[in-house]
C-alpha cells in the first residue's frame, strides 16, 4: 500500500515538472506553450490543495486539536500560492513573460518551502498516526477525484 508521504509527494514532483515547463517556454517567449504547461500546473496543484484541505487536514485535525496548528499554516500558504497562480495567469493573459519569470521564482521558493514542510512533518505525522483503514479512505478519495492527464 502506498503511504500518504509517498502519494503526495510524487503530487508536488508532477507540479514541479509543469512549473519547469512552463518557464522553459517562457524563456524561449512561447507564452502559448507556457499558458498550456501553466494551465496544467494550476488543475493540478488545486486538485492537489483540495485533497489536502478537503481530506488530509480535516481528518488529522480530528485525531488531535493540537494538529491544526501546523494545517492552518499550510491553508494559509496554500492561498498565498493562489494568489500568486492568478497573477502568473494574468501576466501570460497579456504575454508578459518576463513578469511570469519572475513570479514564477517567487512561486518556485514557495512551493518549495512548503512542499519540505509538508514532506518532512505533516506526511509523516500522517502516515504515523492515521489508522490503515483511514488512510485507505484517503488514498482512494485522493485518486478517485486526480484529474485525467
Ligand atoms: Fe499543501
Ligand atoms: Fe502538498
Amino acid at each position: 500500500m502506498n503511504s500518504i508521504k509517498d502519494f503526495l509527494t510524487r503530487e508536488h514532483r508532477a507540479c514541479d515538472e509543469h512549473l519547469g515547463a512552463a518557464e522553459t517556454a517562457a524563456e524561449r517567449g512561447d507564452t502559448e506553450a507556457a499558458r498550456s504547461h501553466f494551465l496544467l500546473l494550476k488543475r493540478d496543484i488545486e486538485h492537489h490543495f483540495r485533497s489536502e484541505e478537503e481530506a488530509l487536514f480535516p481528518l488529522l485535525e480530528a485525531k488531535a486539536g493540537a494538529y491544526s496548528g501546523p494545517t492552518n499554516v499550510m491553508r494559509s500558504e496554500h492561498s498565498q500560492i493562489r494568489a500568486l497562480l492568478d497573477d502568473m495567469e494574468e501576466a501570460l493573459g497579456t504575454a508578459n513573460a518576463n513578469l511570469f519569470l519572475d513570479l514564477s521564482d517567487t512561486l518556485m521558493v514557495m512551493v518549495q518551502q512548503h512542499n519540505m514542510k509538508e514532506e518532512q512533518v505533516l506526511y509523516p505525522l500522517a502516515d504515523q498516526v492515521l489508522q490503515t483503514n483511514e488512510m485507505e479512505e484517503v488514498l482512494s478519495t485522493f485518486r478517485e477525484t486526480a484529474p485525467m492527464s
